[in-house]
């Protein structure tokens, strides 16, 4: 039975080697059945074993991206709508209401008319723009998409369940991308039956306005799916960069400590709030200092990367600061709270806590 097993598997492979072969010439023909059983060998290495429904993997080398699907339409969720239908394409952004719905298309909106008041764009630029979004409540619109990117709540069980409907409902040529900034990509894309079309693009806020976007690949994800990856980032605007399946990736690797270290020398009273800050926009000119950036990106968001950085790694680095996680117990989050390391009061004036 294992022979078998072993027999059809090499032959999906020589399949697989095939139909390669035809498309890059005859180059590997000369390798003869060592190839074969190399790449068997490699396959089964970097995918683990056939999926076990039998169905065949096809290795698409380019596929033309057209359609994205967004699922979430909150900060980070409609900035990536946002900047996908500025890049061209055409987008549909789902959410669970329409009442989220609403409120992330205004926010696209108001974005917009901000970049006609400046004069970057026409009105009829804009409103191409906007022909090209849709929002919708229903899972069911993101089948025709050739990407979906999520950008839902930072948690495991719910991104898995989220992607085991996509996976039964997308073809399977559709790539799926994960925004996550803190999970492992793996555990995430096993909830599919397709690893290998599984990346993760990581955007960052204020996603229209900031230049990056990481782009993940884990040991399944097949080269040509990442490549189309790292150009559809750039045809966003954006500047890719390629990271592995680590956890925290490259920005949160080193930011999360710098943030965390920033509160420990707060609780230490090296300095107050007002000066830790200015010490890092005036000494080393950052945009905002450490304590703002923290109640900008969300105290909570922060203390939940915090905790999985810290679970995977066991440094004392990642640990979250016992005055952070009061401060999320108290549902002091940030700019979005109302009030963090700053009162948010009076916006355009933040007046730093004292604790
Ligand atoms: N959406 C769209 N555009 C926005 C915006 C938003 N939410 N917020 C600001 N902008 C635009 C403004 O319209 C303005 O455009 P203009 O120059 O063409 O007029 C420009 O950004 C600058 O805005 P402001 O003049 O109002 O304010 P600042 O000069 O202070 O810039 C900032 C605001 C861009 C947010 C800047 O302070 C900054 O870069 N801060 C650091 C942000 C940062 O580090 N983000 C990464 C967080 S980490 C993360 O996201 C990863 C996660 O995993 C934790």
């Amino acid at each position: 039975m294992a022979a078998v097993r072993a027999r059809r598997a090499i032959e999906k492979t020589e399949k697989i080697t095939q139909r390669r072969r035809v498309r890059r010439g005859n180059a590997e023909s000369r390798i003869g059945h060592f190839c074969y059983t190399f790449a068997f060998t490699v396959r089964g290495f970097q995918f683990g074993p056939f999926p076990p429904d039998g169905r065949e993997i096809i290795y698409e080398e380019s596929m033309a991206i057209r359609r994205v699907g967004v699922v979430g339409c909150g900060l980070m969720g409609s900035g990536i709508a946002q900047v996908s239908a500025v890049g061209g394409f055409e987008t549909v952004v789902r959410e669970v209401s329409a009442e989220l719905v609403e409120k992330g298309i205004k926010g696209i909106e108001k974005n917009l008319n901000r970049l006609v008041e400046k004069g970057t764009i026409s009105e009829a630029v804009k409103s191409e723009i906007r022909g090209r979004l849709k929002g919708s409540t229903s899972i069911d619109d993101l089948k025709s998409c050739d990407l979906v990117i999520e950008a839902i709540i930072e948690q495991l069980p719910a991104k898995r369940e989220l992607f085991g409907a996509l996976d039964a409902l997308c073809p399977p040529a559709t790539i799926f991308a994960s925004n996550t900034s803190s999970l492992t990509i793996t555990e995430i894309a096993t909830a599919t039956k397709r690893p290998q079309r599984f990346v993760g693009l990581h955007f960052f806020n204020p996603v229209p306005v900031m230049k990056l976007v990481e782009v993940v690949r884990t040991i399944a994800t097949e080269p040509a799916v990442y490549e189309e990856m790292v150009a559809f980032g750039a045809k966003l605007g954006k500047t890719p960069v390629r990271a592995h399946d680590s956890t925290g990736f490259i920005v949160n690797r080193l930011l999360v400590p710098y943030l965390l270290d920033a509160i420990r020398a707060l609780e230490e009273g090296v300095g107050s709030i007002e000066d830790i800050d200015n010490s890092m926009k005036l000494g080393c000119g950052h945009p905002m200092g450490p304590l703002t950036l923290l109640d900008f990106v969300g105290l909570d968001t922060t203390y939940y990367i915090s905790q999985i950085m810290f679970e995977e790694f066991k440094e004392r680095r990642f640990a979250a600061p016992p005055l952070l996680k009061r401060m999320v117990l108290a549902g002091w989050n940030g700019r979005k709270a109302g009030r963090g390391f700053y009162d948010y009061s009076d916006p355009q004036n933040p007046k730093a806590q004292k604790f």
